[in-house]
């Protein structure tokens, strides 16, 4: 079964053609980084514009990319969570392909789509799993049985952790997108320069707050003084980027222990960070735990999760043009099966 993917969730247009027996065929991405940098943040209106100009040609040319014009047997996009008038640009195109190709379309949840990417890499894992899942809209651990069978054990009260180093490198003067801005400035930080608070670390349970941390850097950045230089900046970054990664490793390491969980599955955006995959694969290996990760365009918003978590869904018979959502939590999903969404 061959499946064409569409995601716009938020501010890439992203298509992708995934193929049960042969793999990801093609993949293509329209980033609108440029286009809202001047805003410092998304503005969604202009988000969903640049879908509607960018998604067709995309598509057109991943068909071709992918040698698959005339062979696609499904459709999926993502129907949220996210910014409801960019999910419906990638909804109705889906719907109008499926309809026009008289085969069957399937809303997928996105982060089942980031959740799913590390089974895009030759060396998949088996399940059950563990995956840490660190985007800009969410910070989660969830206990993996097999595809759709999720179960929330620990997440952010406040802001995701995409979002907290969104923050601070705002605050740090640095250009959106922010997080890997501030992951860059930190190569030149030094690491014991600002000890910034663990947050949650000294409470039993898995769940994650980063707010207070975004706090604490802005108040070490004033103390800094008026203007602060290049090394301040880069050691802020560096003290942040520490406090993060130790948090995310500690939640991790616990919740295996927890579960008695051997794999673990890292997704979402801040899963590019690099130190953040040192220390989870230095804790995997002291805890005999294998860590996988997708490749970093994978751990950032794409097509190709989509057709994934789609294929899973088709394969299995069920069809459905879900609505659009900005909200839909993960552990309501079910098992992929037959049924109409
Ligand atoms: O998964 P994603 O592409 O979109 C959402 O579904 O939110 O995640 C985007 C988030 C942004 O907050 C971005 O700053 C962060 O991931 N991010 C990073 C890095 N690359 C992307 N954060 C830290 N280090 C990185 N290298
Ligand atoms: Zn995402």
């Amino acid at each position: 079964m061959r499946v064409l993917g569409i995601e716009t969730s938020c501010d890439e247009s992203a298509v992708a053609v995934y193929d049960g027996e042969r793999g990801l065929l093609a993949h293509l991405l329209h980033s609108q980084v440029a286009l809202h940098a001047p805003y410092g943040g998304v503005v969604p209106e202009l988000a969903s514009r640049d879908h509607i100009r960018k998604l067709l040609p995309l598509v057109q040319q991943v068909l071709q990319a992918a040698d698959s014009a005339g062979s696609i047997d499904g459709v999926a996009y993502t129907a949220g969570p996210g910014l409801v008038g960019a999910l419906l640009v990638g909804a109705t195109l889906a719907q109008s392909l499926a309809l026009a190709w008289d085969v069957p379309c399937v809303g997928v949840h996105h982060l089942e789509g980031h959740l799913l990417a590390p089974w895009l890499e030759p060396q998949a894992p088996a399940f059950p799993v563990l995956a840490l899942l660190v985007s800009g809209g969410h910070t989660l651990l969830v206990a993996v049985e097999s595809v759709g069978r999720y179960r929330v054990l620990g997440e952010s009260i406040d802001d995701a952790a995409g979002e907290a180093f969104d923050k601070v490198a705002k605050l740090l003067g640095l250009p959106y997108p922010g997080g890997p801005a501030l992951a860059a400035l930190a190569e030149s930080g030094a690491p014991d320069r600002f000890r910034f608070p663990r947050p949650m670390l000294d409470r039993p349970g898995l769940d994650f707050s980063f707010s207070g941390l975004k706090t604490a850097v802005l108040y070490a950045a004033r103390d800094a003084g008026a203007d602060p230089n290049e090394q301040d900046r880069a050691d802020l970054a560096r003290g942040f980027e520490e406090a993060v990664v130790s948090v995310l490793t500690e939640k991790c390491r616990r919740a295996l222990g927890q579960t008695g969980m051997r794999r673990l599955v890292v997704a979402g955006g801040v899963g590019a960070n690099r130190r953040l995959r040192g220390a989870l694969s230095e804790m995997g290996a002291g805890m005999n735990v294998e860590v996988h990760y997708p490749r970093p365009a994978f751990c950032t918003d794409n097509g190709a999760m989509i057709a994934l978590a789609g294929y899973h869904r088709l394969r299995a018979g069920e069809i459905g043009a879900t609505p659009v959502r900005a909200r839909w939590p993960i552990d309501t999903l079910q098992p992929p099966g037959r049924r109409f969404g």
